[in-house]
């Protein structure tokens, strides 16, 4: 599983131009963008087809990256999970869904779950380049903050930057709602600002209460031990291929997705003993590497000299987010 989007997914978004002017791609993408960063929700933000085909070419590739990151860490977590059922809550196009099929492919059913007829609706037609689960998926519009008893359970939910638009005075009910309707995994993932990490942590808070064990990324179910400034957050680079680049107006063939997430899982998911993590990038000097690590302890500094020949091969090719080798 990498950060760059399947071909078929990645075809699929190209097919959605024909016809349509760059010029106006790039404009609206550029309108869809600052929407979002104004704080504005996507039924602001996507009013339309041609809005939520901007999504699809300018953030799209960056949350299923992102997403792909933090399903890396699920797999790591916990080797054995083999998901039969998934729910993509607050769908959007879909990117969670796909990347969730390409880690496993043995899902048998997809629910995806959206407030927006129109980003359901792009969905579809994404869909239908995708693998057979996603083009027989169920597509189900519905309201996050109102849960219906007719929703499906699945032993996958997956919810990614879509906590975001919810007020913050539903969260709570709505985090609830979602792990209700999850028998094995939970994965949220948000924006790696501080607001976004800031949720993530609000609803990992709320759900260990419930009895959720968290898979990752932290090496232990006790509050978060980082304070302001810091926050944390995790950094995911990606490819732009030509298209996403004409829709950011961008020159650069690359972007990094900063992205918070967290993993739950309910007791019966048999777990891999937890690791410390990376949490910041790594600083290599010329006596060795400086490492922040989250560890069952704390947040702690950790020097590995270069003269320590086996400690720096071992930690010489690690990154933000990785997890180290349980000693
Ligand atoms: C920024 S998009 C993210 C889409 C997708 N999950 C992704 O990662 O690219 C947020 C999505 O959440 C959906 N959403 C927001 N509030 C919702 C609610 N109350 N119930 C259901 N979906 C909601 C929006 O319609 C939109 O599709």
């Amino acid at each position: 599983l990498g950060p760059e989007l399947p071909a078929a997914l990645a075809g699929a978004a190209d097919a959605l131009l024909e016809g349509v002017s760059r010029r106006d791609l790039a404009d609206r993408a550029g309108r869809v963008s600052a929407t979002y960063r104004r704080g504005g929700a996507s039924s602001v933000a996507i009013g339309g087809a041609a809005d939520a085909t901007a999504y699809v070419l300018s953030r799209l590739p960056a949350t299923y990256a992102a997403i792909t990151a933090a399903i890396e860490a699920v797999e790591a977590a916990a080797p054995d999970f083999a998901p039969r059922a998934l729910l993509d809550a607050g769908a959007g196009p879909g990117g969670a869904s796909w990347a969730a099929l390409q880690a496993w492919p043995r899902i048998e059913s997809a629910v995806l779950l959206d407030s927006s007829p129109v980003f359901l609706e792009m969905a579809r037609r994404l869909a239908v380049a995708g693998p057979p689960t996603l083009a027989q998926a169920e597509f189900l519009r519905g309201d996050l903050t109102r849960p219906e008893p007719g929703w499906p359970r699945a032993d996958l939910v997956i919810v990614s930057y879509a906590l975001a638009e919810i007020a913050p005075d539903r969260l709570d009910a709505v985090v609830e709602g979602l792990w209700a309707a999850c028998a094995g995994v939970l994965v949220i993932v948000e924006p790696g600002t501080p607001a976004g990490t800031e949720r993530v942590l609000a609803a990992r808070e709320r759900l260990v209460t419930a009895g959720a064990r968290v898979a990752a990324p932290c090496p232990h179910d006790r509050p978060c031990p980082l304070a302001a400034p810091s926050w944390c957050h995790f950094s995911q680079r990606l490819p732009r291929r030509r298209d996403h680049r004409l829709a950011k107006g961008a020159d650069a063939p690359f972007e990094d997705e900063k992205y918070a997430y967290v993993v739950l899982a309910r007791p019966e998911v048999e777990l891999a003993p937890a690791g410390d993590r990376v949490i910041a990038p790594p600083r290599v000097g010329k006596p060795g590497i400086d490492l922040e690590v989250c560890g069952a302890d704390g947040v702690e500094r950790r020097f590995v000299a270069k003269r320590d020949r086996a400690a720096y091969a071992e930690h010489r090719r690690l990154a933000w987010g990785d997890r180290l080798a349980r000693r």
